[in-house]
């Protein structure tokens, strides 16, 4: 079924957007008036346990597929972490995701954490938090962390058009899409423990460099979210929930021993689904169809962490509260829910009303996605009060993100509102809110999918549509003949 959502901009205020939340059943928390300085509930330190993070808001990881090839950032990286730094945000969920060895790397642009690009990695977080200082006066309470990653199934260290899979299992519909024979190899048990040993050594790269935490990355459909739903693996690594978790506890073991001061959190993709694909049928004329879910047998679906097998579009919670139990015992408090993955749900992942190009037309009204993570962040929130959550998949909310992030603090949703999209075209959205400054409407972030569209025909992301240093360049014209073409 094709979906036509209302456009976000064209609902005036805050009362026609909560009788839009009504006519689509959903309930999201929003707040009519926007409190400022310090009154605003955004402004509040959260402070727990080591953490005493000045403000409610969070960068998400965003990554650029703009490093050199090296590994190092480049001069797009650098601007991009200042902007991160430039948001006010006091928590800078790890920059974007940083390969621990380069056959882990999404593409050979993403950035790697090696010997030779430690100083590049200082650099960063330096920009980031001058930048930050500039904006705010201050870099107290800030709190910022690197995405450490192996990209697993998602690897193409070598060029962009050769994927170069790592995979732990043979998967239905996943493999199929990489082409994958039932003879590809599986990475053994050996080669998991020199990634683990390369996790090992990044984090304590990280601790050096001044990091505050490093994030373990457990979402996406990469290596770590990869092992959750590894049931059909053998061996060490796979089976049952003890094994699939066994990669997470041996990294954070050898972090504690290794790196005693530094933190860890966590990026969860909390819940899944089966992968979607366009609808054949409406897809027409080189149009991508709605997306539509993979057909299944009535068999128990057992390749998804957080999944229903009996019903493999709706989420299952035990696992995934088994998971924050583990978190707990393993002494990490900091997590951050997100949910499916960019390859093979995107309308789960990020809401948006236009798809990027791998993509399909959204088969729900995106706002249900929205309220699907924010549900899903209040749930476990009351279930675990003593971990700190950061909340996802907040762009599509356009002109009304600060009036929604304000009450989901407010109201205990969510501790810290991590914004993602927004951040690539309008960093400072939430910092103005709550200094009271007029929100700038022409750059929110209207979730127009290029910055996932360009990385997918091999450019370096960015916010094309709204952003001038992407759009008034080069890279603005090829992606306009890419997209033609
Ligand atoms: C261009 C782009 C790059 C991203 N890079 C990362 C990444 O490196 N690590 C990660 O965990 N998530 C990454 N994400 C996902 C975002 O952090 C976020 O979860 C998602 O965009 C939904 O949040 P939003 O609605 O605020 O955009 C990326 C998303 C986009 C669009
Ligand atoms: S390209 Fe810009 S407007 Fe489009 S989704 Fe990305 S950040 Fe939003």
């Amino acid at each position: 079924m094709s979906v036509k959502p209302i456009r976000m901009g064209t609902l005036k205020d805050v009362a026609q957007f909560k009788n839009h939340l009504a006519s689509l059943g959903l309930s999201i928390p929003i707040d009519s008036q926007l409190e400022h300085e310090d009154s605003s509930p955004l402004r509040q330190p959260l402070v727990k346990g080591p953490f005493k993070i000045a403000n409610r808001i969070a960068v998400q990881p965003m990554e650029g597929w703009d490093g050199l090839l090296d590994g190092n950032p480049s001069e797009n990286t650098i601007r991009r972490w200042q902007r991160f730094g430039a948001s006010g945000a006091k928590l800078i969920w790890g920059g974007e995701a940083v390969a621990v060895s380069h056959d882990g790397r999404a593409n050979p642009n993403q950035l790697l954490a090696a010997p030779y690009t430690e100083a590049g990695l200082a650099r960063l977080r330096q920009a980031l938090i001058d930048e930050h200082k500039r904006k705010t006066g201050s870099q107290d309470g800030l709190l910022i962390g690197l995405q450490l990653t192996h990209s697993g199934r998602y690897s193409r260290p070598n060029s962009h058009s050769r994927p170069e899979p790592k995979i732990l299992y043979r998967h239905p519909f996943l493999d199929r899409r990489l082409n994958l024979n039932n003879d590809y190899p599986l990475l053994t048990d050996a080669e998991i423990e020199v990634i683990i040993d390369n996790f090992h050594r990044v984090a304590v790269m990280a601790s050096r460099l001044g990091f505050d935490f490093v994030d373990i990355k457990h979402c996406h459909g990469y290596l770590g979210h990869e092992f959750l739903s590894a049931r059909t693996r053998e061996g060490r690594y796979g089976g049952s929930f003890e094994n699939r978790t066994r990669f997470l506890k041996e990294i954070v073991q050898g972090i504690h021993a290794l790196a005693p001061g530094l933190q860890i959190g966590v990026r969860l993709s909390v819940f899944d689904s089966i992968p979607f694909y366009p609808d054949p049928k409406q897809s027409l004329n080189g149009k991508l169809g709605p997306g539509i879910p993979e057909i299944w047998d009535n068999a128990p679906y057992y390749y998804g962490f957080g999944v229903d097998p009996g019903n493999p579009t709706e989420a299952d919670w035990s696992e995934p509260l088994a998971f924050l139990s583990l978190l707990e015992k393993l002494g990490i408090h900091l997590v951050n829910l997100t949910a499916g993955s960019p390859y093979y749900n995107p309308h789960i992942q990020r809401p948006a009303l236009y798809p990027p190009s791998d993509g399909y037309l959204p088969p729900e009204d995106p706002l249900v996605g929205v309220a699907r993570q924010m549900e899903a962040t209040r749930h476990l929130k009351q279930k675990f009060p003593n971990l700190i959550f950061v909340g996802s998949a907040y762009s599509y909310l356009q002109d009304f993100l600060p009036n929604v992030a304000q009450a989901a603090v407010r109201e205990g949703w969510v501790d810290s509102a991590g914004l993602g999209r927004m951040v690539l075209s309008y960093p400072e959205i939430l910092w103005d809110a709550v200094e009271g400054k007029p929100i700038q409407r022409k750059f929110i972030c209207r979730t127009f999918s290029d910055c996932t569209t360009a990385p997918r025909k091999g450019l370096p992301s960015g916010c094309y549509p709204l952003d001038d240093h992407y759009k008034h360049s080069e890279l603005g014209e090829r992606l306009i003949t890419l997209k033609k073409g």
